[in-house]
């Protein structure tokens, strides 16, 4: 058996990976390595929990007598775990720092000492290039990370690339966009509005509703990373774009329209600070290879609406029991709406 850890497997993207994985291939034994932060949760991989080809581990990144044996025996490793919430960034930068910097330090370290790795996944993203008014950003382009969350997770795209021209770990850098599809945490915009507006609640639209996000459907993004593993160059970077630069107020109009909701539900709120205006790919370099987005974002935004509408088993517990979530999200709104 191939052994695959992935880091972070109990959220959004790594949730939807492990499930790909132990699909496309048999003959991978997968592990899960999770804190179950606010984010991370076992519903998100309740169809394979039972897997015997999936073990889950409950533990932190940074924990190097948890993540550091399971490295070590790793023949690959995807690491997606992070925290990643540029609004929580504003707020808190600290558990930023923790997870995406240092629990990236502590798997790179552990990834040193492996025999069998041949292959180490360092999910980055986008945000990194910081805010690009025009044109694409290519792999080879500057860094310029304008908010808390970005610069973590530029220092670890960087720390990780470091690991392989110091110490030849096979690293790949991956910089993907904005991901969305099932089991994502309704504190992001799309399953955010989607849910909202299935209750008839307002949904808060930052500033003046044009900032520009390209949206790639999670599958995809699974499809590239099974790429890259395979065929990925150890030390370079590779983007992962949709190709669907859409503004938030389209998005916007788009979910209510499929959810057949009125546009009154859209309620102006005040901007996020230093909230990049722009984020672009060029993915010339991963086309290259052979890879192309599959999912039409018409479709693909459809089918990841009607799934939020299927499924309010996974997010209601969140929006309506979980006292943590409910006092962020309230006082964000008051903020933004005082
Ligand atoms: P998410 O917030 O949904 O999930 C993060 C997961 O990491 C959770 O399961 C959480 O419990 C876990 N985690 C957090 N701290 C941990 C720690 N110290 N130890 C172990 N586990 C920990 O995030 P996501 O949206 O799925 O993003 C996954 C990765 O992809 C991140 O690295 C993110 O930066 C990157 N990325 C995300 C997007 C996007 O649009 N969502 C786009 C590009 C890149
Ligand atoms: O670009 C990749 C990045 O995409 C990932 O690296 C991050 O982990 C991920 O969170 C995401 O960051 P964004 O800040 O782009 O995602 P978010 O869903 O928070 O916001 C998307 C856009 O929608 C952004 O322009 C802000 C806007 N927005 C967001 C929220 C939560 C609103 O207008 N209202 C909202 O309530």
């Amino acid at each position: 058996m191939v052994e695959v850890l992935v880091t972070g497997g109990a959220g959004f993207i790594g949730s939807n990976f492990v499930r790909f994985a132990l699909r496309q291939h048999p003959d991978w034994h997968v592990t899960t390595l999770d804190k179950l932060t606010y984010a991370g949760r076992r519903e998100n991989l309740h169809d394979v929990m039972a897997d015997p080809r999936h073990t889950f581990v409950h533990g932190d990144i940074a924990d190097a007598a948890v993540a550091g044996p399971l490295v070590e025996r790793a023949n690959i490793v995807v690491h997606f775990a992070a925290e990643t919430h540029v609004d929580r960034s504003i707020q808190a930068a600290g558990e930023f720092i923790h997870t995406d910097v240092v629990g990236t330090f502590v798997l790179l370290e552990a990834a040193r000492r492996a025999t069998s790795l041949r292959r180490f996944v360092q999910i980055s993203t986008d945000e990194v290039y910081g805010s690009v008014p025009t044109g694409a950003s290519r792999e080879t382009d500057e860094l310029k990370p304008r908010n808390p969350y970005s610069a973590s997770k530029a220092a670890a795209d960087r720390l990780a690339y470091s690991y392989w021209a110091t110490y030849d770990v096979p690293v790949i850098v991956t910089r993907a966009s904005n991901n969305y599809g099932p089991y994502q945490f309704p504190e992001k915009v799309i399953p955010l509005f989607a849910t909202n507006a299935i209750d008839d609640i307002q949904v808060p639209l930052y500033g003046d509703g044009l900032n520009v996000r390209d949206w790639l459907h999670v599958d995809d993004h699974c499809r590239a990373l099974d790429l890259l593993i395979e065929q990925g160059t150890s030390g370079e970077v590779y983007n992962v774009g949709g190709g669907n630069e859409v503004t938030n107020r389209d998005l916007t109009t788009r979910i209510l329209e499929a959810l057949g909701k009125p546009l009154s539900l859209i309620r102006p709120v005040a901007d996020r600070p230093g909230h990049d205006r722009r984020y672009c790919l060029s993915t010339a370099k991963l086309a290259g290879l052979g890879w192309h987005p599959e999912v039409a974002f018409e479709d693909g935004l459809r089918s990841t609406v009607a799934w939020y509408a299927d499924n309010p088993w996974w997010w209601r517990p969140i929006k309506e029991q979980d006292a943590a979530f409910k006092a962020y999200y309230q006082a964000q709104y008051a903020a933004r709406t005082s």
